[in-house]
């Protein structure tokens, strides 16, 4: 195992933290044994030779960010979401969006893409035959887990907790894997989009999920991200945050509503 020397380990957290604001501060053991096989196969004995190399080849900071982000998700993650989207959200949506009958959804940190995959199944529980525009914009800084999102091949652990009713949507592989069908895919556009940069979108949101990614950002971060969700939402616009996550009452101007389910005012 290639050792990472308190230089490099400073050198390389205080990069990934101040361009992606993922703390790694703690994680030195976790670096060195994702990103070993990364320097053994370029050829590289150590760390600082291998940072000078990421300096002068951008493209490999995305070989970088694919091994140490943590991309761990599942079809159906904390249902209550999908529960409140479905009693609340959906039929305030039928009513104010009526006109345009159109929705726009955000799932920031999208990772392997099933919270946008689940997030489609559900509207389209909801909105059956009434034909609404509800196409969801998936984001995430790793190139790798959006590009396994697109292919749409999951395990039989990701897909464990979906209704009975939604199997239809995938087809079982020889490798017994799960393909999902077309017609879940082709209604999510995944872009890469780093969640450090100023945000220009052409229209603001209904509805944006970031979910479990605050966890490896500071406060101060944090806080600075989320008054970004504010500016990119419609007013009356939810967000809903991961279970384990909590947003400092103080920083935003966001109402609560729940454990994890923010609104802008109307
Ligand atoms: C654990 S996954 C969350 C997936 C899904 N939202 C969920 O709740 O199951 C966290 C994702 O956040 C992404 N991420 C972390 N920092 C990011 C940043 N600065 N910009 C965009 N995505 C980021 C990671 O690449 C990873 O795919």
């Amino acid at each position: 195992m290639i050792k990472l020397t308190d230089q490099e380990f400073k050198d390389l957290y205080t990069f990934v933290k101040s361009n992606y604001g993922i703390n790694l501060e703690k994680k030195r053991q976790l670096i060195e044994s994702r990103m070993n096989s990364v320097l053994a196969d370029k050829g590289f004995k150590n760390y600082t030779d291998y940072l000078k190399f990421v300096n002068s080849n951008p493209n490999e900071i995305t070989v970088v960010l694919n091994k140490l982000t943590t991309n761990h998700t599942y079809f159906l993650r904390e249902p209550e979401h999908f529960d409140f989207l479905t009693k609340t959200i959906l039929p305030e949506i039928k009513v104010t969006n009526d006109a345009t009958k159109e929705m726009r959804i955000w799932s920031a940190g999208c990772s392997t893409g099933e919270e946008a995959y689940t997030t489609i199944m559900t509207l389209k529980d909801f909105f059956g035959m009434d034909r609404w525009d509800y196409r969801i914009l998936a984001t995430d800084i790793s190139t790798h887990v959006m590009e396994s999102a697109k292919v749409g091949v999951y395990s039989p652990e990701s897909i464990a907790n979906i209704p009975k009713a939604w199997e239809k949507y995938f087809k079982k592989t020889p490798d017994d894997l799960y393909l999902l069908s077309d017609e879940i895919k082709r209604e999510v556009i995944f872009r890469k989009l780093n969640l450090m940069d100023s945000f220009s979108f052409k229209k603001p949101f209904d509805l944006i999920f970031c979910r479990n990614v605050m966890i490896y950002f500071d406060q101060p971060t944090k806080d600075k991200l989320v008054n970004k969700y504010y500016d990119v939402l419609k007013p009356g616009g939810y967000l809903f945050i991961g279970h384990s996550e909590t947003i400092s009452r103080n920083a935003t101007k966001f109402e609560y509503v729940q454990p994890s389910i923010y609104r802008k005012g109307k």
